[in-house]
């Protein structure tokens, strides 16, 4: 079979199973392809509540599948690849978040979005890359413990500075093993590029860089600033995919490092064989569900 035959019986079964495929923009091409929605995690997650399907099916990695259920509980949510995790979001545990707050007790607790369903059970609000700035000036709070990327943290911090921030150690490896080491060797093999950045990369590697921030304002920097060629400072496929929109520009990874090898896992292999009920459903205790939506309202309500 090849892969366009493949991708055909995957959107003929799909619609014969009423099922709604999210996918984030870090899988492949092949995958965006047969997908009904596309985007960043709080995206997809909207997305999931607006559709009218009963069963969606993540290409992506868990805490993505977790918040779409936590939005929609009453519908099914499977996660393509259960294999699929985020080493940010395992690397904050709840205990390791309640002692970080015991030692900040005047403190808010703002979790990125990119953490674990139970750590948002303890977390005042939810952010993403693209709102965090904007929630954190609106909170009333002037104490912020922003967990669990240290890197976004400290540009939240910088663009925020009137508010007291508590860092924990913690963040994306993908985007924290860029060096300014690395800006210096892209920007000599592209002299005439600029270079937009995703503020998971270290505080060194946003000094160098013309635009910071989420994935979808990288996207839409690249696509509609003036110049012709630009160095994309976050994951890999997201260069791919902006080639295929804008061919009449130029656009070059900041390194070859930027690959996530946890949201390349998915297949449409696995696609297909979620659609067969091959696949993880994502259960989530009713209280859990209850007490980590809270910090999502929260984001939408000052969003
Ligand atoms: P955004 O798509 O929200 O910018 O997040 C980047 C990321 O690392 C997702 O896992
Ligand atoms: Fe997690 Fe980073 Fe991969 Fe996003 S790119 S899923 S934050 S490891």
């Amino acid at each position: 079979m090849t892969i366009s035959e493949l991708q055909q019986e995957i959107l003929r079964v799909k619609r014969e199973r009423g099922a709604y495929i999210l996918a984030h923009v870090y899988q492949g091409q092949e995958i965006l392809e047969i997908a009904d929605a596309t985007g960043d995690s709080y995206a997809l997650a909207v997305q999931a509540s607006r559709a009218e399907a009963e069963r969606f099916i993540m290409c992506g990695v868990r805490f993505m599948a977790e918040t779409v259920k936590l939005l929609n509980p009453n519908k099914k949510v499977y996660l393509a690849n259960s294999e699929a995790g985020c080493p940010m979001a395992d690397g904050l545990s709840y205990d390791r978040l309640k002692k970080a707050q015991e030692r900040y007790p005047n403190a808010a607790t703002v979790c990125y979005i990119n953490t674990s369903a139970e750590v948002k059970t303890i977390s005042d609000v939810c952010v993403t890359s693209s709102s965090a700035v904007e929630i954190i000036r609106k909170m009333p709070e002037k104490e912020i413990l922003f967990v669990p990327d240290c890197n976004l943290g400290a540009y939240v911090q910088s663009q925020v500075p009137e508010k007291e921030f508590h860092l924990i150690s913690g963040g994306c490896p993908i985007h924290a093993q860029i060096t300014a080491e690395d800006v210096r060797a892209a920007k000599a093999l592209h002299p005439k590029a600029v270079l937009a950045v995703h503020p998971e990369c270290q505080p060194e590697v946003c000094e160098l860089a013309d635009y910071i921030g989420s994935t979808t304002g990288i996207m839409n920097y690249a696509k509609n600033c003036g110049e012709n060629e630009v160095i994309i400072g976050t994951e890999i496929s997201i260069v791919e995919h902006l080639q295929f929109e804008r061919p009449d520009k130029r656009f070059y990874p900041l390194s070859k490092k930027l690959m996530c090898h946890n949201m390349k896992l998915t297949t449409l292999a696995d696609v297909y064989g979620c659609l067969s009920g091959e696949a993880e459903e994502i259960t989530l205790a009713p209280e859990v569900i209850t007490t980590a939506n809270r910090c999502i309202e929260k984001m939408i309500e000052l969003g």
